[in-house]
């Protein structure tokens, strides 16, 4: 099993990563947590009928108290209200502080988990189990929690660090391709800021990638896990070089919001790496080969749905991101692969012109 550390100024942890972690996921964490420990894992029903059967069977086998705490699948049930109902069980089921909650799940689980066990009496432990690629190689790293408001996404959140967090590449057999896809453009950033090993499985393992070769997919999300358990580990509160693992994000944000969030974030983020790189060009930072790379890297992922944007309507969205400062938009644009800079002061027409180069 691979074992990577994550420091941060609150607490120590480590990732585990390993095929089949699932089914040991029990014994594993017994000596973490105690014999007996009550653990809510908290899921979602898509999920459970899928995997439930692997991982409640191997706590409880292990002697956990382990009981299922479903809430409603997808984005939307990302708000204070499931995560109110998802307290009021917690309650009724008498959990009290030496309770463990299990988030069990993608990102959306993940965050409004996350965020429970950081409120629920103060603040409980919490094991992340993520089992989307995004959720794998991004979201279930570095204690970020939080629900969305009507006026966004992600207003409303703590950083709450997890005791551990649990990959099993095996539960993402059950992903579906668009989903699937969706996440790995969140590894192939993790390639673009800071691993130029990882961005070249990218240009030559693209066939194993998208038929899913467990020793290739494997690579990535161990490749993505040790660049976003550094980088959170540096910068745990995101003043400085976490801001890089936004690549793609400042635009990606704005689509995703003028989509209607129809379009997935990693689809978004993906369109986001392409215009950023855009602007990188056209400001003279990154060279046209190293563009094209990554234009192609994105592009060889598969087609992405159709979309018509207004390039104006992008920009105000950029103006009211809640990352911009005093309405200064900071872009983080690559140099080369491996290397990103945050960029503040990029003209408009600029932004426009590559928003109207297209997307591939
Ligand atoms: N905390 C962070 O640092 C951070 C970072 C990035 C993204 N996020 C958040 O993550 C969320 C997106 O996460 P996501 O992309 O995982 O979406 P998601 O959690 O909505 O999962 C996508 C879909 O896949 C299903 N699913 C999950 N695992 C499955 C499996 N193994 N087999 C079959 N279906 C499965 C889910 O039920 C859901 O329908 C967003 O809310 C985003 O804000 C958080
Ligand atoms: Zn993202």
């Amino acid at each position: 099993m691979l074992r990577i550390p994550v420091h941060t100024a609150s607490r120590d942890y480590e990732v585990w990563l390993q095929a089949g972690l699932l089914r040991d996921a029990g014994r594993r964490l017994q000596p973490l947590l105690g014999v007996g420990r009550p653990l809510f894992v908290v899921s979602s029903a898509r999920v459970c009928r899928k995997w439930g059967g692997v991982l409640l069977p191997s706590l409880n086998r292990a002697g956990f108290r382990a009981q299922l705490v479903l809430m409603p699948d997808g984005e939307r049930a990302k708000r204070l209200a499931t995560l109110e109902a998802l307290a009021e069980k917690l309650i009724r089921r008498r959990a009290d502080r030496d309770a463990v909650v299990v988030a069990f799940g993608g990102g959306v689980v993940g965050d409004t988990a996350g965020l429970l066990a950081s409120l629920y009496m103060r603040g409980v432990e919490l094991v992340q189990i993520p089992t989307t690629v995004l959720a794998q190689v991004d979201s279930c790293i570095g204690g970020k929690t939080g629900v969305n408001l009507v006026a966004g996404k992600n207003l409303l959140g703590t950083f709450h660090q997890p005791k551990v967090v649990l990959i099993d590449p095996e539960v993402l057999a059950s992903l579906s391709d668009r989903q699937y896809r969706a996440g790995m453009y969140e590894a192939l950033k993790c390639g673009v800021i800071g691993d130029a090993r990882l961005f070249r499985m990218f240009e030559q393992k693209r066939a194993e990638i998208l038929r899913r070769d467990p020793a290739v997919v494997n690579r990535i999300i161990a490749h993505s896990v040790r660049l976003k358990s550094a980088t959170v580990s540096a910068d745990e509160r995101e003043s400085g070089v976490r801001q890089m693992l936004n690549f793609g994000h400042t635009l990606g944000h704005a689509f995703e919001a003028q989509s209607g969030y129809r379009m997935l974030h990693g689809e978004a983020v993906a369109r986001g790496m392409v215009g950023a790189t855009r602007i990188a060009e056209l400001i003279g930072l990154c060279d046209a080969v190293t563009a094209r790379r990554i234009r192609d890297a994105v592009v060889g992922m598969g087609t992405l749905p159709p979309v018509k944007f207004d390039s104006h309507a992008i920009l105000r969205r950029l103006r009211s991101d809640k990352k911009a400062r005093g309405g200064q938009v900071r872009f983080v644009l690559p140099r080369k692969i491996g290397e990103v800079h945050i960029v503040a002061g990029v003209p408009s027409t600029v932004v426009i012109a590559a928003l109207e180069a297209g997307f591939d």
